[in-house]
């Protein structure tokens, strides 16, 4: 059975056109005027994108005493109500420490429930022999790429010594070392002098967490790399301290990625302060919110290319579990929702307002993820032999965001009241409609597959014009050796 999506303008990193897209079973096979096959879908009046991936997601992660409450299912279908086809979520080691463990406990419980396509990344929160061993194995078993907390003090945070050896053994290995940058040691030292001064809530989570300690962590985490001598993605940039850390490095000619989240372009600061209790913890995350001036180099940043990703960061706490830091701010579970809302949001603030080109939106949104991340052209492109997972993106589909219309498990919506311009009229996952605006559409867990990202040593190489440390070794690249992908 081929399907032709008919009558859109075909939107892709690059340009804009008017053509269908034929699929057979899970791939594109053409682009072109006037194609054929047994099915249509209509587009007419709607871009054809590539669907979106998200690349940094919590579902189900056991964290501060609790376990974040969207599900693999929940999770990955009201992605795909938004127009998302595939996250990356983040595993973290169990009580045994182990690398594998993890990754086979993540495939357990995602595999049934998973509405569509998924990969890992893996946290590296300590150091030993069997970490290093086994950072192979997660490479070998399709993750390749690894994540470092500088804070949560006395949970998942790393030492700047660990983190080197980790980021010198990515550098082995092809694998792509990941930060949250935020100075751990000074942010522990601020929650305790506000909690001393009688601050008790969420307001004291935003004080004790100021953008010049994720600046100065992410200035640290890009030395390290440097010496190390590999490339560095960090995640959740919030502020211009850790984007203008980003610029420069990029300047010296290092592989430096910034992820800014769709919260932090669209919300700010104001959200902890003179609200009710649960209004603001239910925006309590690592790095908090910012101010105006702040969204403004984020956005600047998306727009020059020195920060080239949109996240969500995705983890969804009920208002129940928030309500354990009810007399304590250091107890709220960090994490605010996004996955369903993030192409809609992004669209509005920035397409419709003239601050992104539909083409910018496609690469923030997908094309830039699958290049860094290593599975390009397989996703995030509209070509031949690409898997079919393309979103029929309507730009005349409005809604208002509100708990009442979502499809999280969540009992609120950060964006609630939001008022978005453009949603998914139809979201394919390997050729296969999963959502369908107003078709009353039902997810099917245990559709979507695990897409293992294998290690890219070609573009592994420290750049800078410091000299690396270590000295990697130089691999040349073989310019008919087409990468791996599709
Ligand atoms: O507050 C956040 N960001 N929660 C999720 C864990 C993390 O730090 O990414
Ligand atoms: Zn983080
Ligand atoms: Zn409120
Ligand atoms: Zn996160």
């Amino acid at each position: 059975m081929s399907k032709v999506i008919k009558g859109g303008m075909v939107c892709t990193a690059d340009r804009t056109w008017k053509a269908d897209v034929l699929i057979e079973g899970e791939k594109i096979v053409r682009i072109g005027e006037d194609l054929t096959g047994d099915e249509y879908i209509d587009a007419e009046g709607a871009y054809v994108i590539p669907g979106g991936i998200d690349p940094h997601t919590h579902l189900e992660m056991p964290f501060m005493g609790t376990t974040a409450a969207e599900t693999f299912e929940s999770g990955t279908w009201a992605a795909a109500c938004g127009g998302t086809t595939m996250i990356v979520d983040f595993c973290l080691p169990g009580a045994d420490g182990s690398i594998r463990n993890a990754i086979n406990e993540w495939h357990r419980k995602s595999a049934p429930q998973i509405c569509s396509d998924v990969g890992y990344h893996m946290a590296i929160t300590g150091w030993d022999e069997n970490v290093f061993n086994e950072m192979k194995d997660a490479v070998e078993m399709g993750v390749n790429s690894f994540k470092h907390f500088m804070a949560y003090k006395g949970a998942l945070m790393i030492e700047d010594d660990e983190m080197f050896a980790s980021f010198k053994r990515c550098a082995e290995l092809g694998a792509l070392p990941m930060v949250h940058a935020e100075n751990g040691d000074l942010v522990a030292e601020l929650q305790q002098k506000y909690f001393d001064q009688g601050i008790t809530g969420p307001e004291g989570h935003a004080y004790s967490r100021p953008p010049e300690l994720e600046g100065e962590a992410a200035n640290r985490a890009i030395t390290i790399a440097d010496t190390a001598g590999v490339p560095l993605y960090i995640v959740h940039v919030s502020c211009e301290q850790t984007h203008e850390a980003i610029r420069r490095a990029r300047q010296k000619g290092m592989r430096v990625y910034g992820e800014p989240l769709i919260q932090f372009l669209t919300l700010d600061e104001s959200e902890y302060f003179n609200k009710d209790w649960d209004h603001a913890a239910r925006r309590v995350m690592s790095p908090p919110f910012r101010s105006k001036d702040h969204q403004d180099s984020l956005w600047a940043g998306l727009q020059a290319g020195s920060l080239q990703v949109v996240a969500t960061d995705h983890a969804a706490f009920s208002t129940a579990q928030k309500r354990a830091g009810k007399d304590d701010f250091r107890i709220i579970p960090n994490g605010s929702n996004g996955l369903e809302e993030r192409l809609s949001v992004l669209w509005t603030e920035g397409v419709e307002t003239g601050r992104l080109t539909p083409n910018e939106f496609v690469a923030a949104t997908s094309t830039n993820v699958a290049k860094i991340l290593n599975i390009y052209p397989r996703k995030g492109a509209i070509v031949e032999g690409a898997d079919a997972d393309i979103v029929v993106w309507d730009p005349k589909i409005t809604k208002t965001i509100s708990p009442a219309n979502h499809h999280s498990v969540l009992d609120y919506n950060v964006f609630e009241g939001f008022e978005v311009t453009a949603n998914s009229r139809y979201t394919l996952s390997r050729g296969k409609v999963i959502w369908a605006w107003g078709q009353n559409s039902q997810p099917q867990p245990g559709r979507g597959k695990f897409i293992p990202r294998p290690a890219f040593p070609s573009a592994n190489v420290a750049l800078s014009k410091w000299k690396a440390l270590t000295s990697p070794k130089m691999i040349k690249r073989d310019p008919l050796n087409i990468p791996a992908g599709i």
